[in-house]
């Protein structure tokens, strides 16, 4: 078993799309091992996505992570972090694929509706952003 952050967005939360992008995850034999509701501050947004730090889009990003409300959840499943990756698909849901989170849901590059762990590492770093220790207890 493996655990894996997802983010859904708020442009997901906004348009009521947390319980169908929900669904889909539960049906991909993902489990919720932890779940918040979240709203960020700048400051936690930048640190979040830091990494994007010096590219364009930055700001904006910023801008629309805080936008409005998020859920983080924490995902258990064998290949969590790979699976999660396949089936949220590509970034631009115009390059997703057929079927996926993404090309269901999302109406643009930033407008993308969730967020996933890329690696092991990432995820090392990105479940404690959201979550303590006593969180994600059995
Ligand atoms: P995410 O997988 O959360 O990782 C970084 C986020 O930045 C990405 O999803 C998008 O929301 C956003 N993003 C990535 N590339 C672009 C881009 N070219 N223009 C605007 N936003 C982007």
């Amino acid at each position: 078993m493996q655990t894996t952050l997802c983010l859904i967005k708020p442009d997901a939360t906004k348009r009521k799309l947390a319980g169908p992008i929900i669904q889909h995850l539960e049906a991909e034999g993902f489990s919720i091992a932890a779940i918040r509701r979240v709203q960020l501050s700048k400051a936690a947004a930048r640190a979040f996505y830091a990494v994007h730090r010096e590219r364009p889009f930055y700001e904006d990003l910023v801008d629309f992570m805080t936008s409005g409300p998020i859920f983080a959840l924490v995902l258990q499943r064998a290949d969590a972090i790979a699976h999660l990756r396949t089936v949220i698909g590509a970034t631009d849901p115009k390059e997703a694929a057929a079927g996926t989170i993404r090309a269901k849901f999302a109406a643009s590059k930033q407008e993308n509706c969730v967020h996933a762990s890329d690696a092991p590492e990432t995820a090392a770093v990105e479940i404690p952003f959201f979550f303590s220790t006593a969180d994600l207890l059995a």
